[in-house]
């Protein structure tokens, strides 16, 4: 892999996707040892720099670089300089003189790992930024999907729920769309996008548009169910959250009528019983806990080839 920073997968090609995706089987390897530790990143730092809530993603990012050996630094917004009222760009400049190789960002606005990417001449994986991108949950998505059928390729993936506000969703029509899966978009009109023809307006690839999951679930081999990002509307968007359960939620009797062998996912955090019923969500269609364990080995792939020395992976 050949680049800086991995800020969305809007600019992956299926090649690099494949590389990313083939080194995370190998970190697959690596985390069924019993002990989970392999050199290539020692000696290399990388920064946690996290302005917005996060359990999953910001522990894996800290469990991948420990298990390649790096030093790791947590910086979350409370308890820092940036309550201090310090600027984003300032806050890199110390990084950068305080020798971070890799920072791993999460930010509420959207193109903040942008403008950091240049700034820092390490490079910047973006964990999340405002509503556009979360390249590191689609790639860990793909994984999960492909690990399951052995191959993405002609696999129709639902996505159900909050689309307008999804980082999640965006990241991932951009990857399964490159690999080769059509993509269904369900939700609320009010909590989708404008999409124009084919999804263009929307700066998305094509995509298939559905306002009615029950029309379109049983075409699902993967439903993704995501999130209400209500952190992130700023006003009522669903008159009624017992409408949006009666319509939308991913419950057994829909998950029934999906294609046989269908796969449940979900980015986590979940609210069970709003937008996926408990019993789903444990159930055997789900992977959503393959989900969070192959999110360290994607995070663990992503770091190794953005800093790692090519020692191979020999036991530390
Ligand atoms: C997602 C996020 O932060 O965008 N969570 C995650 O990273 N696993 C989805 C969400 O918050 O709903």
């Amino acid at each position: 892999m050949d680049r800086k920073d991995v800020l969305d997968l809007d600019d992956f090609s299926a090649e690099e996707i494949d590389e990313v995706l083939a080194t995370a089987e190998a970190m697959r390897e690596v985390l069924s040892r019993p002990i989970r530790r392999v050199p290539p990143l020692r000696g290399k730092t990388i920064v946690n720099l996290f302005y917005e809530a996060s359990t999953r993603t910001r522990i894996s990012f800290e469990l991948a670089a420990k298990n390649l050996s790096a030093d790791v630094v947590n910086i979350t917004a409370t308890g820092s300089s940036v309550e201090k009222g310090e600027s984003l760009v300032d806050t890199i400049k110390t990084l950068q003189a305080l020798g971070a190789d890799v920072v791993v960002m999460r930010h509420s606005m959207a193109g903040a790992p942008y403008l950091v990417a240049q700034h820092l001449r390490g490079s910047v994986v973006n964990a999340g930024d405002g509503c556009h991108a979360h390249p590191t949950q689609a790639l860990l998505d793909l994984f999960t999907i492909r690990q399951k059928f052995g191959f993405i390729r002609g696999l129709t993936v639902v996505i159900v729920g909050d689309i307008l506000y999804s980082r999640v969703a965006r990241s991932d029509v951009w990857g399964l769309t490159r690999m080769g899966a059509q993509v269904i978009l369900c939700g609320p009109p009010t909590l989708m996008p404008d999409f124009g023809v084919n999804g263009h307006r929307a700066g998305l690839p094509p995509v298939e548009i559905c306002y009615d999951l029950d029309r379109c679930i049983h075409r699902a081999d993967v439903v993704m169910a995501l999130r209400i990002q209500r952190e992130r509307q700023t006003g009522g968007l669903l008159p009624s959250l017992r409408e949006y359960i009666n319509l939308y939620q991913v419950n057994a009797a829909r998950v029934e009528k999906a294609r046989p062998g269908a796969l449940v996912m979900h980015p986590g955090p979940m609210n069970e019983g709003i937008e996926i019923a408990p019993d789903v969500a444990r159930g055997s269609r789900s992977v959503i806990e393959e989900q969070v364990t192959n999110g360290v080995a994607i995070r663990m792939a992503l770091l190794f080839l953005l800093a790692g020395e090519r020692v191979g992976l020999a036991v530390a």
